[in-house]
């Protein structure tokens, strides 16, 4: 039996805990920190996801055989690195892969050498130099802070004026802390955004089901960006045709080239995308699974999570082939009030006995904690994600809000239209 200490306390880690628990060849899993949910199939842990030292020190006293990171601060900080050191396996890049997200900047460089095309863009130390680069290209423009910033990082700048103020709250008032020392400045692209997902062992790329999220905390795509209001899987916008087409012209080359550069990059690798008239775009990557994408990719999965794991550990991953339940899965996300700048927390939820008795569907916890009556009580901007199978997306969706509709804490946000352009083409 494999003892799993899966890291993080998202939906996405609740997920993959839940997944975990269904392979026959899982024996303890511990989870650090978790959540309220999680702590319903794992043993919780109080680590900070981000605490270095004490998940190795973790790690090292429950004589775990597997760490499965979930989200990318600690891959970032160098988990993976501390835990091969000292001859445990681990699931996750290391921190020289990890720059695949935590740094803007390399990325574009590495596609660059890898021969994949990306939006025209500027990279800046200088807020002076960013300025006069924006004089010279003019807006619309996409205002990026190099380092990590939990998905808020980017303004999408429709006018100089809003352009002007990104950079200078990045730069000069330094609102994402050293994140902001380096901003870039890319061009817009239009179109439609898709998550493309895979796993690799650094040698072999293993593209999972497609999937899209609603990054806007509005109905419509409107308003600022969060971590994701909702996903589903598959997503049509991405065909046949544009899957092998990603995956050769995008996914191998990255792969290949971080492996020249002497990366062996083992895990998820995510690439957002943005689609236009048949024309893809590569807006980002990221080196984890995407939250809340995880949570229906997962739930479509027939293939042992352990099996898929332990094949990109070993680098045996060409070994693998996924099965996937044909149906589609779509999750709706329930976040607090005033996500996504400061989200209330500590409001009790109810329903949640009621909910979890939709067929077909999981109530994934993402900012959940124990009150001080043992209730559930809300811990964070992303609360719960709803996720549910169906024939269709749109009967997917309809199912996961049939359970929403069973939830309530004061003042809680869900998006209505989740799947929206996927159920418009008729999905
Ligand atoms: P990123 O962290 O780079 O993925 O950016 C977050 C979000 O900003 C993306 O999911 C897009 O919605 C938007 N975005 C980023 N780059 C661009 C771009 N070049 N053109 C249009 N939208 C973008
Ligand atoms: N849902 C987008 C992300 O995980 O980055």
């Amino acid at each position: 039996m494999t003892d799993v200490l899966v890291v993080g306390g998202g939906g996405r880690e609740h997920a993959l805990v839940w997944k975990l628990r269904a392979s026959p060849r899982v024996g303890r899993i511990l989870c650090a920190p978790g959540n309220a949910g999680i702590a319903q199939d794992a043993e919780c842990v109080a680590v900070a996801a981000d605490d270095v030292q004490g998940l190795v020190e973790l790690a090292q006293r429950e004589k775990v055989d597997l760490t499965v990171v979930g989200p990318e601060a600690p891959l970032t900080a160098g988990l993976v690195d501390e835990l091969e050191r000292r001859g445990l396996r681990a699931f996750g890049p290391n921190r020289a892969g990890a720059e695949l997200e935590a740094s803007k900047a390399f990325t574009k460089d590495l596609l660059d050498e890898a021969g994949v095309s990306t939006a025209a863009y500027g990279t800046f130390d200088d807020a002076n130099a960013a300025h006069a680069y924006l004089d010279k290209v003019g807006a619309p423009i996409v205002v990026k802070a190099d380092g990590l910033a939990a998905g808020k990082g980017v303004t999408v700048a429709e006018t100089i004026d809003e352009a002007r103020a990104a950079i200078d709250s990045i730069m000069r008032d330094r609102v994402f802390g050293t994140a902001g020392a380096r901003v870039v400045l890319e061009e817009k692209l239009g179109g439609e955004e898709a998550s493309f997902i895979a796993l690799t062992d650094g040698k072999t790329v293993l593209p999972l089901a497609t999937s899209q999220d609603h990054k806007r905390i509005g109905e419509g795509d409107t308003g600022p960006n969060t971590g994701g209001m909702g996903a589903y899987s598959p997503a049509p916008v991405v065909t046949h045709e544009m899957f092998d087409h990603v995956t050769k012209n995008v996914m191998d080359p990255v792969v290949a080239t971080l492996r020249k550069r002497g990366i062996t990059f083992k895990g998820v690798l995510y690439a957002g995308l943005m689609i236009e008239d048949g024309k893809i775009g590569v807006l980002e990557f990221n080196v984890r699974f995407g939250d809340p994408e995880c949570q229906p990719l997962l739930m479509r999965l027939r293939t042992d999570l352990l099996d898929l794991i332990d094949a990109v550990v070993d680098e045996r991953l060409h070994e693998i082939e996924l099965d996937w339940d044909s149906r589609a899965a779509a999750c709706v996300v329930i976040a607090a009030p005033g996500y996504p700048a400061t989200p209330d927390k500590g409001a009790t939820i109810r329903g949640l006995e009621d909910a979890a008795t939709v067929v077909d569907s999981y109530i994934f916890h993402a900012g959940t904690s124990r009150g001080d009556n043992a209730q559930i009580v809300t811990n964070g901007g992303r609360v719960l994600g709803v996720t549910s199978l169906g024939d269709t997306i749109a009967s997917a969706v309809a199912r996961a809000y049939e359970a929403t509709a069973k939830i309530d804490f004061p003042g809680m946000q869900i998006r209505r239209d989740i799947g929206r352009r996927a159920i418009a083409r008729g999905a």
